[in-house]
């Protein structure tokens, strides 16, 4: 596990997207699995930025994203709505500004009719692509990787997963509240790859930003591995894993953070 502290939002999203763009270069058709939320919203501006000024090739990559809300969704076709999806978050910040096939895009719908099926087709596109390279991870302030909210099994596969109290009040006051809409509107469950999908991964890049991830992200790195953080899983990940914080994040990390200072003076 590499640990990267930067000293500020905007140096973790650079660090963020050299990681990305590495893996872009060194494998331009690559499978990038993408996370929504706050946290990637700068590292996909930082994309968009190489990519316009052709530093970065999108045209062979393939994407699957992590979670989507269940009840809404967008036809990717239409016009985008104004709805709350994952889907419109992905086009907004980064897809409609990249050199990206759309056919190469692959977000869970929150309005399948099968969900059950929807989730199992998802895992075996996913196979199907040969796995996913490179996996861009954010940190909920319960723990959560995805929607593995805590209680979630480590071994768990794509499926549909009620939302923690915690995570409905973070991402009511984060996103849903701006947009004018009750917080007992806003979906309860959602589409998540599972702690084990993710866990096949070849590369997973956490990233953590702000105090209020603190907690989590300590206990993720040098807590035990357990099921009430499930970010902690990644200290299971068979391959490469990455976690890129910035200072704010890192201020509760102990020993892991004496290393870094050891190995910096
Ligand atoms: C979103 C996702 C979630 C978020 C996490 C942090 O696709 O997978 O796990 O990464 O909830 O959200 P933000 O970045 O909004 O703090």
């Amino acid at each position: 596990m590499e640990l990267i502290i930067t000293s500020d939002y905007a140096s973790m999203n650079r660090k963020a997207a050299d990681t990305i763009s590495a893996t872009i270069k060194e494998k331009p058709n690559c499978v990038l699995g993408l996370a929504t939320g706050s946290t990637p919203v700068g590292t996909y501006k930082e994309l968009v930025k190489r990519n316009q000024q052709h530093q970065i090739d999108f045209s062979q990559v393939i994407t699957f994203n992590l979670d989507e809300y269940i009840g809404i969704g967008i036809d990717l076709s239409k016009p985008y709505s104004q709805d709350q999806s994952y889907a419109r978050f992905m086009h907004e910040q980064l897809f409609s500004h990249i050199n990206i096939k759309r056919e190469n895009i692959h977000m869970p719908d929150g309005t399948a009719e099968n969900l059950e099926k929807h989730c199992s087709d998802y895992e075996q596109k996913i196979k199907q692509m040969k796995g996913i390279d490179l996996q861009l991870l954010g940190i909920g302030a319960n723990g959560h990787i995805a929607f593995n909210e805590p209680g979630s099994s480590l071994a768990s596969r794509t499926r549909i997963q009620p939302l923690d109290p915690k995570t409905l009040n973070d991402n009511y006051e984060k996103f849903y509240k701006k947009a004018g809409i009750k917080k007992e509107d806003m979906p309860h469950y959602a589409f998540t790859m599972g702690v084990g999908t993710i866990l096949e991964s070849r590369h997973a890049l956490l990233l953590g930003s702000g105090k209020n991830k603190a907690k989590a992200v300590a206990e993720a790195i040098e807590g035990p591995v357990t099921s009430k953080i499930t970010a902690s899983a990644l200290q299971l990940h068979p391959g490469q894993v990455t976690i890129i914080l910035d200072q704010p994040a890192a201020s509760e990390l102990t020993w892991s953070l004496k290393l870094v200072r050891e190995n910096l003076a």
